[in-house]
């Protein structure tokens, strides 16, 4: 790791879409960088859960609004992933299955769940020294970032990548896997308010044909080139 004089201030944002390998690679950056690795899709799963558990149609802002006016939701970085306390109960565990995905994407539509979530991930980031990835970091949450990066890759590579994650836990065949990610990319590159897209000045990085480790070391070259470093 090489901790560089000016991380505390340093904010890169990672966007692009689901399986594209966000989270490695964010958490990657963050090892070698020295910074904080803060993961926004969390914190949309952590809201979807709550949605889900209270029983509330996906679909009816108001109902929504108002849990949200009375929800906490925190993530502590971690080595390995984000700790994700929904009003003070860890829910890591209980976030990443396909019900609660599906869910966090619904949620994620509305634009004053979306104006809450932005404070919230601003306020996280506010002091630097992280690396806060999802999918309107550059170009919402925080459009001065100095590095951003949007990753991206073919569906059928992101869908497959997503499959041999889950392993057993699949239970679908890897086409049902694809489908989902290809509906979930749907509704979140053309919801109306902050749709996934690149910032004009993110450094696109396209790992169809990479290793997920290639992909890792491009990301580290584009981070160290930014910000003046050795890589
Ligand atoms: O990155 P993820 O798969 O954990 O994200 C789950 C959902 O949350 C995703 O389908 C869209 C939404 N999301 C968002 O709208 N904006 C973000 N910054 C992060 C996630």
């Amino acid at each position: 790791m090489s901790a560089f004089p000016p991380a505390g201030k340093v904010i890169v944002a990672i966007d692009g879409p689901a399986g594209a390998g966000k989270s490695t690679i964010a958490r990657h950056l963050a090892r070698h960088f020295g910074l904080l690795n803060l993961e926004t899709g969390a914190m949309y799963r952590a809201f979807a859960l709550k949605a889900l558990r209270a029983r509330l149609p996906l679909d009816e802002i108001s109902a929504l609004e108002a849990l949200a006016a009375e929800t906490s939701i925190h993530l502590e970085p971690g080595e390995e992933e984000n700790r994700v306390l929904l009003d003070g109960e860890d829910v890591t565990g209980l976030i990443r299955n396909q019900i609660v995905t599906d869910a966090a994407s619904r949620v994620s539509v509305f634009p004053a769940i979306r104006a809450w979530m932005v404070r919230l991930q601003q306020q996280l980031g506010s002091a630097g020294g992280v690396v806060m990835e999802g999918r309107d970091i550059g170009t919402v949450v925080f459009p001065d970032a100095q590095v951003k990066i949007f990753l991206d890759a073919a569906p059928e590579v992101r869908g497959m990548r997503r499959f041999d994650q889950l392993g057993p836990q699949a239970a679908v065949p890897p086409e049902e896997v694809i489908r989902a990610l290809r509906a979930r990319d749907e509704r979140d590159r053309n919801r109306p308010d902050s749709p996934l897209k690149a910032a004009p000045d993110a450094v696109l990085l396209d790992s169809t044909h990479m290793t997920l480790d290639q992909a890792v070391r491009a990301a580290e070259a584009i981070v160290a080139a930014k910000l003046g470093e050795p890589v």
